[in-house]
């Protein structure tokens, strides 16, 4: 079964452009990794300052692969080099779960 790992990122109200487009012009490097499943950027809407970076992969083997490799080339902000601008997030935290079940519409 698939894993989910999910990056939690305390974001100040007057950081949210700048971590929108910073993921705007992200790498794009995770859509190639062996075993990466989906990815998502999820923008709160309840008024809490919590996004999420929703990634799901084939198994935690797949996940730890891209952590240790492509995953720090795909941080490094910007990707013009120079200095590795202030980052947008003031905290972050990772969630890990494994999918249990899943279902998506019938026929698709
Ligand atoms: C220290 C904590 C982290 C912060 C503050 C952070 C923030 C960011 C930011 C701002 C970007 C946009 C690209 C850039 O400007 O660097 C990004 C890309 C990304 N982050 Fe994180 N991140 C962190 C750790 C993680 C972790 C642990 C995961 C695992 C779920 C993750 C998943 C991703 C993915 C999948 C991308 C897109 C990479 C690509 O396009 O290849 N991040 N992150």
């Amino acid at each position: 079964m698939s894993v989910v790992k999910i990056n939690v990122l305390t974001v100040p109200a007057e950081q949210r452009e700048t971590l929108e487009k910073r993921f705007a012009s992200r790498a794009h490097t995770v859509e190639s990794s062996d075993g990466f499943e989906w990815f998502e950027l999820l923008r709160p809407v309840e008024g809490t300052d919590t996004y999420l970076v929703y990634t799901r992969w084939r198994d935690e083997a797949s996940f730890q692969a891209w952590m240790e490799g492509p995953m720090k080339a795909a941080h490094q902000g910007g990707g013009e080099g120079g200095e590795r601008p202030r980052p947008a997030a003031s905290d972050s935290t990772l969630w890990s779960f494994e999918v249990v079940q899943q279902a998506g519409p019938k026929g698709a």
